[in-house]
């Protein structure tokens, strides 16, 4: 008789390293995005080690069961949503960072490092680690590296895919694959450390990382300035970065958020304006920074522009906007959050575009964005109760997109495809392009277990 997943599983895992109870692998069916589609796993495991992780694989394969890898399933594209009857995957409990060198600039760990713990344990070297997603309390560098996340700094420092030089990575049938490197530079051969920063679980299990480190830059000191119309934040925005100006941080957030946030937290945010903007830098001298920063928005028709006090209060500033998402989704219960990238030339183009399509849906959409980066977070707010309601969320969540790509942008500058936007995709790169991601993912995944059902 042949053996049962659940006996094939418990011969290369401890028992507690297994999960059948369905109470307990409801709770790992779905990361955070609203609106999509999640089955239910047949078993969680939760491996502690590389060869613990590759017996999980050779059982998918010999099983011909998909397995889905998941870390703190703080997603917001539904990559990390089970299918029906897989092997969910939790990296979680592979959490130890294994090696900070100064000297190298680098970090090794595993992929379930919290990135709060990798940014606070290099902190200590005098070092930085700078991806920062708002959910970087709880999200897992595993994950950050499966979504090629982004995050606040980005404007500065860049995203999750500029500091990933190397990965160990379990292959579908078992194997372990080194890419890259933990030198400074190398070109051996294709990029495959690149391929996998983003590839949502797609192509196989990241099991330890090779990061890059910069030196620690001074603490940030924030501005906050009002605008009255959303464009005029907008001119801000492109005078600060035509300047030549490097902001460690260029966020705005719409009145709809700032509202959203203060309800939430009673943080004290100006209500009256339209658009708050924050820029923050992080060098010796902030204070010439951001003076001329604030006279750029003064010249763009900033209301008011308050230089934050010390870096406590530079710090709260940055909670309420890491807080928007959390704040828009206690607005009617239920958001779907849009991740449209655009030149930054074409920002107000966007916002105009945004506000149109609210309007003529009847429906509140909130806008957080990472300004600098021209990269926006339209977040439908509604009631999934009221179907009218969660059609007409859909349908403007979708033309958001389609204006984002006529803008010349992305559907998604950090949060990736998963579920959500996986129709979007090939509108986006074309059947051209499908067909070599398509090629890209049978040359890693011939029999499709790694997380089937997403991207494509
Ligand atoms: C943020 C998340 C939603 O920017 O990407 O807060
Ligand atoms: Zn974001």
């Amino acid at each position: 008789m042949s053996r049962t997943l659940i006996e094939l599983l418990h011969e290369g895992l401890p028992a507690e390293a297994v999960l059948t109870d369905p109470d307990v692998t409801s709770a790992y069916s779905h990361d955070m995005a609203s609106f999509c589609e999640a089955g239910v796993p047949a078993v969680v495991v939760l491996p502690r080690t590389v060869e613990q992780v590759q017996h999980v694989m050779r059982t998918t394969t010999e099983l011909r069961v998909p397995v889905v890898p998941q870390g703190a399933r703080t997603g917001l594209s539904g990559a990390a949503n089970a299918s029906e009857g897989c092997i969910v995957l939790s990296l979680v409990k592979m959490d130890r960072i294994l090696e900070i060198s100064p000297v190298d600039r680098i970090a090794v760990v595993e992929p379930g490092v919290v990135n709060a713990t990798l940014s606070r344990a290099v902190g200590e070297h005098g070092l930085y680690y700078p991806p920062d997603p708002s959910s970087w309390e709880m999200c897992t560098i595993g994950g950050n590296i499966g979504t090629a996340s982004g995050g606040l700094c980005c404007v500065k420092y860049g995203v999750t895919a500029e500091y990933v030089l190397g990965l160990d990575v379990v292959l579908a049938d078992g194997r372990l694959m080194s890419t890259g490197r933990r030198t400074a530079k190398g070109v051996a051969g294709y990029d495959l450390t690149r391929l996998f920063v983003g590839s949502e679980g797609s192509l196989g299990i990241v099991v330890r990382a090779v990061l890059a480190l910069r030196p620690k830059p001074p603490q940030q000191l924030v501005l906050a300035a009002e605008f009255a119309s959303t464009k005029a934040a907008c001119d801000a925005v492109c005078k600060i970065m035509e300047g030549g100006h490097v902001p460690s941080l260029l966020e705005l957030m719409d009145r709809t958020t700032v509202k959203a946030v203060n309800a939430l937290a009673n943080m004290g945010l100006p209500e009256t304006t339209e658009a708050l903007l924050l820029a923050a830098f992080d060098t010796p001298g902030p204070a010439a920074d951001l003076a001329a920063v604030g006279a750029l928005c003064e010249a763009a028709g900033a209301t008011q522009v308050v230089p934050a006090e010390d870096a406590a209060e530079s710090e709260l500033l940055l909670q309420a906007r890491r807080l928007s998402l959390t704040a828009l989704e206690a607005v009617k219960g239920t958001t779907m959050i849009d991740d449209v990238c655009v030149p930054r030339s074409r920002l107000a183009d966007m916002l105009d575009g945004v506000e149109r399509i609210g309007a003529r849906y009847g429906l509140t959409i909130g806008v957080c964005a990472h300004a600098g980066d021209g990269n926006t977070h339209p977040t439908v707010c509604f009631d999934a109760a009221d179907p009218d309601e969660a059609r007409r969320a859909r349908e403007s969540f979708d033309e958001i997109m389609a204006l984002g790509l006529e803008l010349g942008g992305t559907i998604t500058g950090e949060h990736g495809v998963g579920v959500l936007k996986k129709e979007w995709l090939a509108r986006e790169i074309g059947p051209v392009g499908m067909e070599m991601q398509r090629a890209v993912k049978a040359a890693f995944d011939p029999h499709s277990l790694l997380n089937p059902g997403k991207l494509f």
